[in-house]
């Protein structure tokens, strides 16, 4: 097992250690887990080429470290429990070896297909247990996996396989979320409509409905397994082979495919999954993250399988057939340790106590957030009535790009202190910059949080373009990752995360960027040019903000254009890109040189009416007259 820290004093000391002697702290980490041939060199790395070696010539694969190396001990123990969407219909329960003989088959079917090492696989299924057989299948055979959370539409869908290059794609008939099901393959027929890359699709039944099979192409699970035997031999994987792409959103242009290695997100995702939420043998731990966002990756399926965890994945929605749907499930499974995005916890609050009547919460021992900031009141509420104060609260703050936790508790060991992420975990080293780059040491300061030594969890590359790599996160400070997020470093050395510093936006836990959004509307036909912003949201966080700038009313009006804008978006994103507010307009706020002043409409969109700044090279004044008397 990974070295487990029980107290403060031990925290300090091993963090010491680990910024004083990283190669010898992560060799030491990495002991314990099942090599094929172990590195020749714990790190190697240039910032500037963002370029960055853990445990190179080395040789493993992820899944013998989940199987194999556990199986013994633990072949009967739960690996997975899967909650239904529907309470009444049945739990399913796979066992380390259960779980391990359906990754068997299914790796023998995807060879069996023609797939090989280092191909891309392109997973579109929603929460339910075959999405975490075809990923570690994908992982047992050296395959590339990209899975697509299933609320994208057919347009990101088909973006995200053509820039991955996927050969197959993994889905299912349809999808079940609270009282709503996705057609799912018909989304995928339209994807693969326009992407030719992918020439075989595997379908697995979930809701029932009736789909088109394409032949030749389309597959259904069953039949792709049929006869696969349950004897497989994992492939051998170098350390640094890419064991997966997950897309997420930037400031500028398309999604950034970013692709994380095998051995360093293994050992980086075990170690901190372990440490953070002090797992113990037999918990019951629940992420009520989706899979197809890294949270989902990283801490409900490699992380806890990696320590031989009990992982509880839910299919559905907090708030059906009500509210108190988490907390039931709390406690029919005696969940132990709970990991939530405090937009759920807010919109739980907003409804109300009664959905806790006659809930126990008693097998609690952690909770832990992540995503975006969590406010007070919010962290009280967790704090008082779902941990009844005796629960340590884990806000862990990380990112896609960084693979695991990064700034967190370790639960019941660091004080916490509500909505401060608190202390680097071991081996981050956190530097916080000025705009000019210069850092700020010693407490009581604010500015952009910078790393500056890696960590084994770093993502590597942007797929196939790894100056877009270089240019996002490695070039605007020197020698240093920029993380994008504003922080502050209090008098007593603690960071709070403030939110992001880019045209990124957090709405619900999703990460967006301003720029796809408004690429969405403007494929409008009537619409000649939009802006979209973030304003305070007490739910979500942030909410959508879009001035539209149209050229034509004819059809419908205002109301008909603001119906067609999120229709587009819906189509072009996914439903949950839709902006909360439309506020058209005749013209956006422009500096002499044709710029946006973002700034000036975030201020409107946050309810603002004067305090711009600096408006000197505003071309035209009455504009700005004219949204904030419009404003939504
Ligand atoms: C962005 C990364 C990390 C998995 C889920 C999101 C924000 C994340 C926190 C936190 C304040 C947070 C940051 C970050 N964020 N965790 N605990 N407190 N903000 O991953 O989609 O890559 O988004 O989420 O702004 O940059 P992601």
């Amino acid at each position: 097992m990974v070295p487990q820290i029980s107290t403060l004093g031990g925290y300090i000391f091993e963090y010491q250690k680990s910024v004083t002697n990283p190669t010898g702290f992560w060799a030491h980490v990495a002991d314990s887990f099942f090599w094929r041939k172990k590195w020749d060199c714990v790190l190697d790395w240039d910032f500037e080429k963002a370029r960055v070696q853990w445990y190179s010539g080395a040789k493993l694969n992820i899944t013998e470290n989940i199987f194999e190396r556990h199986l013994f001990y633990r072949g009967n123990q739960k690996a997975l429990i899967w909650e239904p969407n529907d309470p009444a219909e049945p739990v399913r329960e796979l066992t380390y070896q259960e779980l391990f003989d359906e990754v068997k088959r299914f790796s023998n079917a995807l060879l069996r297909a023609g797939v090989k090492k280092g191909d891309r696989v392109g997973i579109y299924l929603p929460m339910v247990p075959e999405l975490v057989i075809a990923m570690l299948a994908c992982a047992r055979i050296g395959a590339v996996h990209s899975i697509v959370f299933a609320g994208f539409s057919a347009q990101s869908l088909s973006d995200r396989m053509l820039d991955a290059g996927a050969t197959i794609l993994i889905t299912a008939d349809g999808g079940f979320r609270g009282s709503k099901t996705t057609p799912l393959k018909a989304i995928a027929d339209e994807a693969m409509e326009g992407c030719n890359c992918v020439k075989k699709a595997v379908i697995l039944r979930r809701t029932g409905e009736d789909i088109q099979m394409k032949a030749g192409r389309d597959i259904w699970w069953d039949e792709f397994v049929a006869g696969a035997s349950t004897d497989h031999q994992a492939e051998v994987m170098d350390a640094e082979d890419p064991l997966f792409i997950l897309y997420t959103s930037g400031s500028t242009g398309k999604p950034k495919g970013l692709v994380h290695t095998t051995a360093g997100y293994m050992v980086y995702t075990a170690y901190t999954f372990r440490n953070v939420f002090q797992y113990g043998d037999g918990d019951v731990y629940f992420c009520s993250a989706d899979i197809g966002w890294i949270t989902g990756h990283s801490y409900l399926v490699y992380g806890p399988l990696l320590n031989g965890a009990t992982t509880l994945m839910f299919e559905g929605v907090p708030t059906w057939p009500d509210a108190g749907r988490y907390w039931e499930i709390v406690d029919k499974h005696k969940v132990n340790q709970f990991y939530t995005a405090p937009t759920a916890i807010r919109s739980l609050m907003a409804l109300g106590m009664e959905w806790l009547d006659g809930k126990h919460l008693t097998s609690l021992k952690v909770l832990g957030t992540v995503g975006e900031p969590i406010n007070e009141e919010a962290w009280h509420w967790y704090h008082d009535h779902i941990g009844k104060n005796r629960c340590p609260i884990v806000d862990t703050w990380w990112q896609t790009e960084t693979g695991g936790m990064m700034i967190s508790p370790l639960a019941g060991i660091t004080p916490t202190k509500p909505s401060y992420a608190t202390m680097p975990l071991m081996g981050i080293q956190p530097v916080i910059v000025d705009p000019e780059g210069k850092e700020l040491t010693g407490n009581s300061v604010e500015g952009n949080l910078c790393i500056k030594y890696p960590w084994p969890g770093i993502a590597r590359t942007i797929w196939g373009d790894h100056e877009r790599f270089v240019q996002t996160y490695f070039s605007t400070y020197k020698k240093l990752y920029f993380t994008g997020d504003g922080v502050k470093r209090d008098e007593d050395g603690y960071y709070r995360i403030l939110g992001r510093v880019d045209d990124v936006i957090n709405v619900s836990g999703h990460r967006m960027g301003t720029a796809e959004i408004e690429n969405a509307i403007n494929e409008h036909p009537l619409v000649s040019e939009s802006a979209v912003v973030a304003y305070p949201h007490d739910i979500k966080g942030q909410g959508i903000y879009a001035y539209v700038v149209c050229t034509d009313f004819s059809t419908g009006g205002e109301e008909g254009i603001r119906q067609s804008v999120l229709m587009a978006v819906s189509k072009l994103i996914g439903p949950f890109a839709r902006p909360d507010k439309i506020q058209i307009v005749s013209g956006l706020p422009k500096t002499r040189s044709g710029k946006i002043m973002r700034r000036i409409l975030r201020k409107i969109a946050e309810g603002e009416t004067g305090n711009f700044g600096d408006t000197t090279t505003l071309l035209d004044p009455e504009i700005v007259e004219e949204i904030i008397k419009g404003r939504l």
